[in-house]
C-alpha cells in the first residue's frame, strides 16, 4: 500500500489575509512541479476563502485549524463543517494540543468534531500526543491509545478512509526539541499496529500518520525516512514560503 506523503503547514494564529495570500501564492509557484507529495496549508478562518481563491488550480490543498461539531445554531464565534466546505476547505485539523490545552477541548469534543468532519466530507487530521509529564510517568502509549480510541469512537471505519493522524508530542511543539528517530519510529509503528488490531486493518493501511513538533529543513529528511512516517505537520517552519518549500523538497 502506497500512501502519498502529506506535508502540512499549520499557520496557527499568524498572518493577515494579504500575508496569507502572498505566502500561499509563492508556495504554490515554488511547488508547482511537486507530484509525489500532497501539500496542505491551514491558515486562520478569515483567510480561508482568500487563500482558496489564490490556490485554486494549483497543487496546494486547503485545511482549517478547527471546526465546531454542530451544523449551525446559536454558538457565537464558531464555524461548522458545512461552512468550511463551502469556503473551499478539504482538510480540518482536530484536537490540536493547543486546542486541548488552552481551550479545554476534551476527547469527547474531539470525537464530536471528527463525526462532524466526516459528515461534512472534510478530511480530519486527528492530533494526538503526550505531554512531558505523561511521557516521564511512562504513560505515553496509554495516552495515545485513549486519544485515538476516543477520537474515532462510534465512527464507522468506512467513513474514516481519509483520516490522517498527527502524532505531535506536546513537549516537542515550538520548543526546538524534536523526538528522536527511535522515539518517532516506536510510536508510529505502535499506532499502525493499534489501528490494525483495534479499529480496522484496512484503515491501518490507508491512514497517514504524520509527525509534528519542531520539524525543520535540517531534520525532515531523517523523519521522513522512518518507516511509518507518512508526512509532517509543521508550525513555525511552514510560515515562510521559502522554508516551507525546502521542507517539501527535502532530500
Ligand atoms: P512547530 O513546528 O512550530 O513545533 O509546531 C508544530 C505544530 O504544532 C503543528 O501543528
Amino acid at each position: 500500500m502506497t500512501r502519498t506523503p502529506l506535508i502540512a503547514g499549520n499557520w496557527k494564529m499568524f498572518k493577515t489575509g494579504p500575508e496569507a495570500v502572498d505566502t500561499a501564492t509563492q508556495l504554490a509557484a515554488a511547488c508547482a512541479d511537486v507530484r509525489d507529495k500532497e501539500i496542505m496549508i491551514a491558515p486562520t478562518y478569515v483567510c480561508l476563502p482568500l487563500v482558496a481563491t489564490a490556490i485554486a488550480n494549483t497543487s496546494l490543498h486547503l485545511g482549517a485549524q478547527n471546526l465546531h461539531f454542530e451544523k449551525q445554531g446559536a454558538f457565537t464565534g464558531e464555524i461548522s463543517a458545512d461552512m468550511l466546505a463551502a469556503a473551499g476547505v478539504e482538510y480540518v485539523i482536530i484536537g490540536h494540543s493547543e486546542r486541548r490545552q488552552y481551550f479545554f477541548e476534551t476527547d469527547d469534543m474531539v470525537n464530536r468534531k471528527i463525526q462532524a468532519a466526516v459528515a461534512g466530507r472534510l478530511k480530519p487530521i486527528l492530533c494526538i500526543g503526550e505531554t512531558q509529564a505523561q511521557r516521564e510517568a511512562g504513560n505515553t502509549f496509554l495516552t495515545l491509545d485513549k486519544q485515538v480510541a476516543d477520537g474515532v469512537k462510534g465512527v464507522d471505519s468506512k467513513l474514516l478512509q481519509d483520516l490522517v493522524i498527527a502524532y505531535e508530542p506536546v513537549w516537542a511543539i515550538g520548543t526546538g526539541e524534536t523526538a528522536g528517530p527511535d522515539q518517532v519510529e516506536t510510536v508510529h509503528s505502535y499506532l499502525r499496529t493499534m489501528l490494525d488490531t483495534q479499529i480496522s486493518s484496512d484503515l491501518a493501511q490507508t491512514v497517514r500518520i504524520l509527525y509534528g513538533g519542531s520539524v525543520k529543513p535540517d531534520n525532515i529528511a531523517n523523519l521522513m525516512r522512518i518507516q511509518d512516517v507518512d508526512g509532517v505537520l509543521v508550525g513555525g517552519a511552514s510560515l515562510d514560503a521559502g522554508t516551507f518549500t525546502e521542507l517539501v523538497k527535502y532530500d
